[in-house]
């Protein structure tokens, strides 16, 4: 054998070495616990024979407590890039396998370079983690690794998508990467992130909780909000990642790819006409509208278990990429209150950091009044929404369904937000407040001497009613642009979007704004 074909020899074997990360029988142990291992997660994710490995012969360089001896190729992260749906993406799997997938220096070089190298490109980061953290023999350059991810995290942020997946432990200061990017997937059961874990709990508070009470899927996806989806397998959190990028652009400087739709842009939807209940109090459900109107009635909800009162997700109409927020009148009758205004406002600025238009659908009776509220910060949750739609220079065409009362018709898309297209059903009720509580405030005292309060009540309602609970009042003074029949909905906002589509509009230049956090 040739000098040369012994050297292909040998890196083919280091090749499949590497390939073996901490060996056969740690990969065996990943899978009984019902995790894949790094690169089958790499391989359920991208196009079929598209990754390509970047740094697979690179070791940690530490000599504390012997660790000299002990080194893996590849070092416990695999890294690279491929595509998904013939689209560009990097990516990086934290491999159990080794040191339970404890970051080095090494490893957060590894990931910073792919980082580096998908901002060059302007194409999105998945990262798929699985990890035991900071790798504690590296000490400090373990901190340092993770301290220069996070770097990256934040200028990546509004620049090119970066996407997380849970797929095992993610503990400590290690969970800051994850949360700084614009969404995080969770396994059920076999996932979890806090920043302290059960048995510092303990110390520190005396709570008795367990790992899957104190960080898990569930947790995260309904209580924390840090999880934008809950899965129940691995493979469901990869189908996710790739569906959601369908949605969107590969960087904030394009839009997201267009798709064929068979179905028809003019679709009216009778549906629609007798949705709204005669009683103002009575709920109907959102999703349904939702539905009726997207194209194929396909919906990627984010965020589905937290902050319900509202709904936020991505759809699409005659092909394109939108951002739906809708308040959802079956839950706590569509109320503001602090999670669903910041989990709609951070929705809303991923939106308009890359370009997909706003479709908003207002059915609000207000914000959540009472202390826990108030103490909760309320008014600061309730600026961030504000501010969210007030600096979006995407298109944003709203739809007012029903209710849209004080604070909240300011909040929801308004026209003084700088809304492109407001439209409203004639079911629209636009006012101040709703009629009982206008009534106590203006008629309170006559109404505690009227001979008959509840008739007086009861008429003084109705005056108001007439009034303010229909969308000409706002109609007649422009803030509204048209009365549409509901059943038209789709076609209205679809032809909304396309007069928008070149639509300009900047904020003045500043270092960055300041945000009420
Ligand atoms: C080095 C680690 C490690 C770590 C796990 N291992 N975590 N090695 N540094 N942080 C090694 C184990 O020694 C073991 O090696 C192998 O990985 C698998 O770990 P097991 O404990 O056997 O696995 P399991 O029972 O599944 O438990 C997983 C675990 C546990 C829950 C993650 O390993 C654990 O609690 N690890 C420590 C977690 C932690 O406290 N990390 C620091 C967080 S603070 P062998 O050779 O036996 O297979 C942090 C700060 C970041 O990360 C700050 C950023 C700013």
């Amino acid at each position: 054998m040739s000098q040369q074909l012994e050297q292909v020899k040998a890196l083919i074997q280091l090749r499949e070495k590497a390939r073996l990360g901490g060996g056969q029988k740690r990969i065996d142990s990943q899978h009984s616990k019902g995790k894949f291992t790094a690169r089958e997660r790499i391989a359920m994710l991208l196009d079929e024979g598209s990754f390509e490995e970047f740094d697979m012969f690179v070791t940690h360089r530490c000599t504390n407590f012997g660790m000299e001896k002990d080194t893996f190729l590849g070092d416990g992260v695999v890294t690279g890039y491929g595509t998904i749906d013939g689209r560009l993406v990097y990516v990086f799997a934290q491999d159990f396998t080794v040191f339970g997938g404890s970051l080095s220096e090494s490893f957060a070089m590894k990931i910073c370079k792919i980082m580096d190298q998908a901002m060059k490109m302007g194409a999105p980061v998945i990262g798929l983690n699985d990890s035991g953290g900071a790798r504690i023999q590296e000490g400090v350059n373990a901190l340092a690794g993770y301290a220069e991810i996070f770097q990256r995290n934040i200028l990546a942020s509004g620049v090119i998508p970066q996407i997380s997946a849970i797929f095992g432990p993610c503990a400590g200061g290690a969970v800051y990467s994850p949360a700084l990017t614009d969404f995080n997937i969770m396994t059920k059961g076999t996932s979890y992130m806090f920043l302290t874990g059960p048995k510092v709990v303990k110390t520190v508070t005396g709570e008795d909780v367990t790992q899957e009470q104190l960080g898990g899927a569930s947790v995260h996806a309904s209580k924390s909000g840090v999880a934008h989806f809950a899965v129940n397998s691995e493979e469901e959190g990869i189908h996710i990642i790739r569906d959601l990028l369908s949605f969107l652009p590969q960087n904030n400087l394009e839009e997201a790819p267009v798709f064929q739709t068979e179905d028809p842009i003019d679709r009216l939807d009778d549906s629609l006409n007798e949705i709204i209940p005669d009683s103002p109090n009575k709920p109907y459900d959102m999703y349904e509208v939702i539905g009726a109107i997207v194209d194929d009635g396909k919906f990627l909800e984010v965020h589905k278990d937290y902050a319900t009162n509202i709904i936020v997700g991505f759809a699409r109409f005659n092909g394109s990429s939108v951002g739906i927020v809708a308040n959802q009148p079956k839950v706590l009758a569509g109320v503001l209150d602090n999670n669903a205004s910041r989990k709609a406002a951070r929705f809303v600025r991923f939106c308009d950091a890359f370009n997909i238009p706003l479709v908003t659908l207002v059915d609000v009776p207000g914000f959540l009044p009472g202390t826990q509220q108030e103490y909760g910060g309320i008014i600061l949750h309730g600026a961030k929404l504000l501010y969210a739609y007030g600096e979006a220079t995407v298109p944003k065409v709203t739809v007012t369904l029903r209710k849209s009362y004080g604070g909240a018709y300011c909040v929801m898309s308004s026209k003084h937000l700088r809304g492109d297209i407001n439209y409203a059903w004639p079911s629209a009720e636009i006012a101040v407040m709703g009629p009982s509580g206008a009534i106590e405030v203006l008629y309170g005292k006559e109404m505690a001497s009227a001979e008959n309060p509840a008739e007086f009540a009861t008429q003084k309602e109705k005056e108001y009613r007439d009034a303010f609970a229909n969308p000409y009042n706002a109609a007649r003074y422009g803030y509204i642009d048209d009365v549409i029949e509901p059943r038209n909905t789709r076609f209205r906002i679809i032809r909304s979007l396309q007069q928008l589509t070149t639509k300009k509009l900047t904020n003045p230049a500043k270092k960055h704004d300041n945000l009420p956090l």
